[in-house]
């Protein structure tokens, strides 16, 4: 009999809607309010309510941040919306150790992956369930919901990526999203494209 063998009390697993659960899972809910600079219509923005959720995130996090060969496994529920012109997004980041990549994978909804290069070089990929993305080093990486109702996807990545959120928060991405007569329309620095 193998009853219980190497059976802990308190298993990791994924729930129904892909998120991690079980111990050493944190959790992390980004208001609208935590979002200021980040929308293009500073009106717009102000005008909601600054303690209105715009993502959660759980993360497994095994080992401490900044630890070397190590592994974190996420999960990202981005509520849908529109700021002004603009679908809800993510903050965004580079990795802070730059060349460190990421994987993201969509688990329900619809958005675009907005991957941005150091020369502010700037592509996208269409998020659906099923759909993988395979983030490289060097590039920053926002999620933009296009649809109307929650864009959940998983992400994995090395545990000694770190966060660069100022480069953002400094610069800005090279394209917004925004919503178009025929559904999303990506609007870059050197002109709009569907
Ligand atoms: C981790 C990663 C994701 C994001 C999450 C929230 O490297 O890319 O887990 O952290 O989707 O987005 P940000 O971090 O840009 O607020
Ligand atoms: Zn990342």
């Amino acid at each position: 009999m193998f009853e219980h063998m190497n059976m802990t009390e308190d298993p990791l697993s994924i729930m129904a809607d892909g998120a991690p659960a079980g111990p050493e899972v944190r959790r992390k809910e980004t208001t609208f309010g935590g979002l200021r600079g980040v929308f293009a219509d500073a009106e717009a923005h102000a005008s909601i309510p600054g303690d209105r959720v715009a993502y959660r995130v759980a993360w497994h996090q095994a080992v401490a941040d900044g630890t070397p060969g190590g592994l974190f496994f996420g999960w990202t529920e981005l509520l849908p919306g529109v700021v002004g012109a603009e679908y809800a997004m993510t903050r965004g980041h580079f990795h802070a150790r730059r060349e460190t990549a990421e994987y993201y994978w969509c688990l329900s909804g619809r958005g675009l992956l907005l991957l941005m290069a150091e020369d502010r070089s700037l592509r996208w990929e269409t998020m659906a369930p099923g759909s993988l993305h395979y983030v490289p080093g060097r590039t920053a990486h926002r999620v933009v919901n296009t649809g109307e109702v929650s864009l959940r996807f998983g992400a994995c990545w090395p545990s000694d990526a770190g966060h660069d959120y100022e480069s953002i928060a400094a610069e800005g991405f090279s394209g917004r999203v925004l919503v178009g007569p025929a559904g999303p329309l990506v609007r870059t620095e050197t002109g709009a494209r569907a």
